[in-house]
């Protein structure tokens, strides 16, 4: 739904409101106690954060990509764990419902989804198959009116408070790659899955990524998404729209960090004057901006495309690339400008440092970005439409 101009600008003011008082003041509470706090997580699902990308009829706020991205953008200026804890209720863990499911799939999860009432995962991963998605192990096997799943998922955001999951899986063992592929629908108390314990990380403490094991889980065939033999599709349709997402929350990190430099760097005195008022400062603030003001131009050129129902599969590659690259360098940039202050605990910076560094890996690493943009390129060469 294209979204009326003062209706979108009240729900990005209370979502920054949100991120200013609730959440800026807990960052540091965050990361020691690995924890977003029960009451802020409520807050969130009264905001309607689980459900901004549920269509309304489902119970979701339906919010159209470029709103979508505007709102990840002002979730972006705190730490990336409290985007993280809707994060997959958002993209990865529901839209595979959304764009492929049924009628009667759509009602029975949609509206618990978007309420924040159950967390949905995203299970793509395993641990022989990370960039290249396609050669995944777990099996689907039909028996009667079930699949049969039994396999291994690594790295799964959310898994340890997930009710669902979005589960890609073999069902066909003797076609390798994309082909063989099915995605499913699977309630965690499905009997058969083991959930691991959250993985020790670099940051984003207060996210949790853990493994997921299937063995002989028996998943009512049903709940299939999509066409058998269709679920990689499914899968790089959803990540197409949460390679736009997760540069939108990128992007929202690297303007908080060009906000701490600049402040502090008209604090903080050296040679008689604000380092601000140093040319060498001056560049690096200048750089920061100058990237960061690029990669929200991208995240909103392809949000509207996308509204507009254009194929974003190059685009969307693009601006993660660009984005999430550039977040990179401006937290470099932020820690120097800080100083020997940006590799203290107690100014945030370098754990800002740390937290942005998952945006270049998770949702397709930037090397796979280059991958599908050359990818892309050619095809559209041969159709000559470049
Ligand atoms: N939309 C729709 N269909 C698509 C598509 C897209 N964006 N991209 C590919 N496909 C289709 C292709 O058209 C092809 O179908 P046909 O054979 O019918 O033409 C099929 O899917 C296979 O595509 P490819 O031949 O391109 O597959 P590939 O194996 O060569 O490579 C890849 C694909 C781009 C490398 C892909 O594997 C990829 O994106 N890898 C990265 C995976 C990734 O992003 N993982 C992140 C996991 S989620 C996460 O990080 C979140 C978390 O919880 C931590």
């Amino acid at each position: 739904m294209a979204f009326d101009a003062e209706i979108r600008q009240a729900l990005i003011d209370q979502v920054r409101r949100f991120v200013n008082e609730k959440c800026i003041p807990i960052e540091g509470q965050v990361a020691e106690t690995d924890e977003v706090p029960q009451d802020v997580v409520d807050e969130m699902k009264q905001l309607g954060l689980f459900g901004l990308a549920v269509p309304e009829e489902y119970g979701g706020l339906g919010l159209d990509m470029e709103t979508e991205c505007l709102v990840a953008l002002e979730l972006g200026r705190t730490s990336p764990a409290f985007r993280s804890v809707a994060g997959t209720n958002i993209g990865i863990g529901s839209q595979a419902l959304v764009l492929f499911g049924t009628e009667e799939q759509k009602q029975k999860w949609l509206p618990g989804i978007a309420a924040g009432e159950y967390i949905s995962s995203f299970a793509l991963t395993e641990p022989e198959a990370g960039s290249d998605a396609a050669s995944l192990r777990t099996k689907a096997i039909r028996d009667g009116d079930h699949y049969v799943l039994n396999g291994a998922k690594r790295y799964i955001t959310n898994a340890n408070k997930a009710q669902v999951f979005t589960v890609m899986a073999r069902t066909d063992p003797d076609t390798p790659g994309a082909k063989g592929v099915s995605a499913f629908i699977v309630d965690r108390d499905t009997p058969g899955i083991t959930v691991g314990k959250p993985e020790k990380k670099m940051g984003q403490q207060g996210a949790h990524a853990c493994d997921v094991i299937f063995e002989d889980v028996k998943v009512p065939a049903e709940n299939m998404i999509g066409k058998e033999g269709e679920g990689f599709k499914v899968a790089m349709s959803v990540l197409d729209k949460g390679r736009l997402h997760i540069s939108a929350v990128s992007t929202g990190a690297s303007e908080r960090l060009i906000k701490e430099m600049v402040n502090y760097a008209m604090e903080r005195e050296q040679f008689g004057k604000p380092i601000a008022q140093h040319q060498l400062i001056q560049a690096m603030m200048a750089d920061s901006q100058a990237e960061t003001y690029a990669a929200r131009s991208m995240i909103l050129d392809g949000a509207r495309r996308r509204d507009a129902g254009e194929n974003v599969t190059m685009l969307a590659s693009s601006t993660k690339l660009f984005a999430c690259e550039a977040t990179g360098r401006v937290a470099d940039r932020a820690v120097q400008v800080f100083g020997g202050a940006g590799y203290i605990t107690d100014y945030g910076i370098e754990r800002f440092y740390r937290d942005v560094r998952l945006f270049r890996l998770y949702e397709g690493t930037s090397q796979i970005q280059q991958i599908v943009i050359a990818r892309e390129l050619m095809k559209a060469a041969k159709a000559d439409q470049l």
